[in-house]
């Protein structure tokens, strides 16, 4: 064990509020769902039961509907706009209006399989409560967010990406107001520097759509009816899609076949969908504006994230590698999340450009899954040693390397506990 592993459980500890993990201390001070869902993995390295409880206390914040919220404010602290009162939901415990990636079912199977090697006695009940769980979110996803059975889910909010400037939201977020009833209160730029976070416009942009599907009830109905912002987005159901494939295998260990039965059904729709999404003039898939009906050709990630989920035929495989490569050619540290040197390519601005440990796991399991063993191993160390160099930074500039954003961040820390072994 080197230093960084130290570091790594360090901040882990540190960032521990009982059973869950803030991202990193002020800037992000409650429970966030994607992040957690990736730390749950970075637990199960070295504490089973820590990393069942993470996901357990996620699950505190699921809705009657089966929505698990992006955020679970489990504690007060006024160091985070927007806070409860902006969001105004409804749920027993305060929470965020919208969700985020269901990486969840990943590590649910992830944790799983470390508790059985570990010969954890109560694996399968914990399992077996959180399955059911993600199955309530996935069945959320279709009922919800896929309400005419397309196959790819959609996000009525940038912030449900994951990636919430990405420039892949450009054009369909100009389309929504910046009026909003809500004063826009921002408290991130006084922790980090602004030109590393989200303009002002955005943010409006952004505070209009919560307003706007506070006004529906947070009905999901509703919201599909009045959403400015609706995209069906590949990084998402590609993740949905794994998930999916990992509660399967569940569902076979758990022996519940009415529940595997289900799940098959989702999961070829969505493979059916998804490779659709190809577009071999871009090598890479597309994510679907549903408000103009168009294709979203912005050069970002998430193009490459179905990777993780599919397996691809060689001329695809072949094509993607080659844009890959192009894109992380002369960079310090890939994977940009913008294709360098367009013109929306900002290295240092957040989900514009810079390399986020997360995404290039997501990407590495996705190389690998298809095949691309040298170019998975390549990612791995470029990221293991970005990490060791720079420190556990919320992502960095591709360019120079330079860590950015928070530090102390805990996915770069679990990140690096399950890359690094
Ligand atoms: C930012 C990121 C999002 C992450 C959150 C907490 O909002 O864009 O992906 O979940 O911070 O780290």
């Amino acid at each position: 064990m080197n230093k960084h592993f130290d570091e790594a459980y360090r901040i882990l500890a540190a960032n521990d509020r009982g059973g869950y993990t803030v991202p990193t201390d002020r800037l992000y001070p409650f429970q966030w769902n994607w992040d957690s869902a990736f730390v749950a993995m970075g637990f199960a390295t070295f504490d089973i039961d820590r990393a069942y409880r993470e996901l357990e206390r996620l699950t505190e914040g699921q809705w009657e509907d089966g929505m698990i919220p992006h955020i679970v404010f489990h504690q007060p602290s006024d160091t985070y706009f927007p806070g409860p009162d902006v969001w105004r939901t409804s749920h027993t415990i305060p929470t965020s209006g919208i969700t985020q990636p269901p990486v969840f079912g990943i590590a649910l199977r992830a944790v799983h399989e470390a508790a059985e090697t570990a010969g954890s006695e109560d694996a399968k009940a914990r399992t077996l409560t959180l399955f059911h769980a993600a199955l309530k979110w996935h069945r959320w996803w279709y009922s919800a967010r896929d309400p005419e059975g397309t196959g790819l889910v959609a996000l009525l909010h940038p912030w449900e990406s994951g990636s919430d400037n990405s420039p892949a939201w450009d054009i369909a977020l100009s389309r929504v107001p910046t009026s909003t009833e809500t004063a826009v209160v921002r408290k991130d730029t006084g922790h980090v520097d602004a030109a590393m976070r989200p303009r002002d416009e955005d943010y409006r942009r952004f505070i209009h759509l919560v307003d706007t599907y506070a006004a529906c009830g947070w009905n999901p109905v509703q919201q599909w009816e009045k959403a400015p912002f609706k995209v069906a987005e590949v990084q998402t159901t590609a993740i949905l899609l794994k998930a999916g494939e990992d509660l399967l295998h569940l569902a076979g260990v758990l022996g519940l076949d009415e529940a595997a039965e289900e799940l098959a059904v989702y999961n070829l729709l969505t493979r059916n969908a998804l490779q659709a999404q190809w577009r071999p003039q871009l090598s890479r898939f597309v994510s679907r504006d549903l408000i103009s009906n168009e294709d979203i050709d912005a050069p970002t990630h998430a193009g490459f994230i179905p990777l993780l989920a599919l397996d691809l035929d060689k001329d695809i495989v072949d094509a993607a590698a080659a844009e890959m490569r192009l894109w992380s050619n002369g960079m310090k540290v890939a994977f940009p999340t913008t294709k360098p040197f367009v013109g929306s390519f900002e290295a240092k601005r957040y989900w514009r450009g810079p390399s986020w440990a997360i995404i290039n796991w997501l990407l590495i399991d996705g190389l690998a899954r298809n095949g691309l063993t040298d170019m998975a191993a390549g990612l791995r160390s470029n990221t293991v040693s970005a990490i060791e160099t720079e420190g556990f930074a919320e992502y960095f500039d591709p360019i120079t390397g330079e860590g950015c954003g928070g530090l102390g961040f805990s996915w770069t820390g679990a990140a690096y506990l399950c890359l690094a072994e």
